[in-house]
């Protein structure tokens, strides 16, 4: 028996993690009658899945609250509105004090209480907020249903991070470390794959630090990423696996071999680095110096020359000198990115870095800024060109923006376009690379690809 049918909106903010998060909150919502709409207007349960990385990013919480109030006033009390996720478990009691039109606030670890919570706001009783550590039971709690948007989908197998940079606020909104088994990360990879799902991204705040158990299997005790990812490759249907994000003190020799010799493993790796400075380095915490990173890189190219690299930056981080953030210049020139996410330093709250003296100007943070996206813009554009005239390929995940083309993903990410009809949709075909520009390659249909490449 299914209820009546109502309207949910769901907007989302932040990393992969929380995308698969929203995309969940909408699995758990389905039996109560819940479909999605793409707009707030109309709609019985706005849910804002925020992120509390940056600064501004909590700012916009409040402002976007401010006006979803007067839409909830509109609706005759008729819509509920709801906080989730990270900004959630982080600022809870605050947003319930400052915006008393919120009805429901649930940390990342609660949303499959979010049945429980709706009936409460209803009935006007009990907690509205819900803020407690209990991944396990929420991995447990969450339907095995799922549905399916293209032949990509993300499965979150390892939460929190253990890691503690000192600029991050992480560890506080997500928890500790805790990775899924490999029976319910195959269950719910094979029910991606009956629904037509060909590519897997394999998820978690620190997703090499995967160590999870397999019971019944060789080693079952605790298996890492690599080994899952050699598991998961066997199933017939998945054509693509990656994963994302990772850490470089995580980074085991079994896991760069997998991407030698696990032919479904996409020649992709993110990895933050953060900064180029081994100072500064140790400063964050991250636990590693910038040679160890760059051994890594060397390693991984000897035994998949073709990989494309990509990393995340934080610029002006307190005590930054010109010199140091020179070094992270040099470390981009010595790696050659495909691609990679800068940002400026910014201050959170609670975390060791927010109290640390000579916190880097504004104006120097922008200039460095300035300089280090100029350099990772050019070694992008660069790669991107490094691919014409080859035949590449293609996992079409549907129609592109102009009239008669159709969209997808090469092997190294990137997004591609090519004359080609909608029958195409959810196959791999090749197509060889014509022209390339900073954010996308396109080029001509050649033809259709042997699953798995
Ligand atoms: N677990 C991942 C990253 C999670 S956060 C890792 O360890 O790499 C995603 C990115 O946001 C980080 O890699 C970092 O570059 C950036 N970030 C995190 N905290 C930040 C802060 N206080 N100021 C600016 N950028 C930050
Ligand atoms: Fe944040 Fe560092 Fe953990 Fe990544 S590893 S989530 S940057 S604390
Ligand atoms: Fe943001 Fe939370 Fe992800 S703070 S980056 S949504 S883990």
């Amino acid at each position: 028996m299914t209820a009546a049918t109502k309207r949910l909106f769901i907007k989302t903010y932040g990393c992969q993690m929380n995308v698969y998060d929203s995309e969940r909150m909408k699995d758990v919502l389905a039996p109560l009658g819940y479909t999605s709409t793409d707009t707030p207007d109309d709609a019985d349960l706005v849910l804002l899945n925020p992120c509390h990385i940056r600064e501004k990013a909590t700012e916009k919480v409040f402002s976007e609250l401010g006006q979803l109030k007067r839409l909830k006033a509109k609706s005759g009390g008729n819509m509920l509105l709801g906080v989730t996720g990270c900004v959630a478990q982080a600022e809870g009691e605050e947003i319930m004090r400052r915006q008393p039109a919120v009805d429901l606030v649930l940390g990342p670890q609660a949303y499959h209480k979010l049945p429980e919570m709706i009936a409460r706001v209803h009935r006007a009783a009990g907690e509205r907020l819900e803020t407690e550590f209990e991944v396990e039971e929420k991995f447990d709690a969450l339907p095995l249903d799922r549905q399916v948007d293209g032949p990509t989908a993300f499965l979150s197998v390892q939460e929190g991070c253990d890691k503690f940079c000192s600029f991050c606020v992480v560890p506080y909104t997500r928890g500790a470390e805790f990775s899924r088994n490999v029976d319910a990360i195959v269950a719910e990879a094979r029910l991606l794959i009956r629904k037509g799902v060909r590519e897997i991204n394999l998820l978690g705040q620190n997703v090499n630090a995967y160590h999870g158990t397999a019971p019944g299997l060789e080693g079952g005790d605790d298996w890492t990423l690599g080994q899952l990812i050699r598991h998961l490759a066997k199933i017939d249907g998945l054509d693509r696996i990656r994963f994302t994000t990772s850490h470089p003190r995580d980074m085991d020799d079994d896991l760069i071999e997998a991407f030698g010799d696990t032919e479904k493993l996409m020649p992709y790796l993110h990895l933050p680095i953060q900064a180029g400075s081994d100072s500064i380095l140790k400063a964050m915490n991250r636990g590693h110096t910038a040679e160890r990173y760059i051994k890594i890189i060397d390693r991984l190219r000897e035994i998949r020359p073709d990989v494309a690299i990509t990393s995340d930056f934080i610029v002006g981080f307190p005590g930054e000198r010109d010199q140091d953030f020179e070094d992270t210049m040099a470390l981009v020139e010595r790696i050659d990115y495909a691609a990679a996410y800068s940002f400026k330093y910014s201050r959170r709250p609670g975390t060791p870095a927010a109290d640390m003296f000579s916190q880097v100007p504004e104006e120097v943070k922008d200039e460095r800024l300035q300089r280090l996206q100029a350099l990772l813009r050019d070694q992008q554009t660069r790669f991107n060109q490094s691919q014409i005239g080859k035949t590449i390929p293609v996992l079409v995940t549907g129609t592109a923006r102009n009239e008669g083309q159709m969209a997808g993903r090469t092997p190294y990410l990137q997004a591609t376009h090519f004359e080609g009809g909608e029958e195409l949709a959810g196959q791999i075909v090749n197509v060889k690379i014509e022209k390339a520009t900073l954010n996308s390659v396109g080029g001509k249909l050649a033809s259709m690809a042997e699953a798995g490449v």
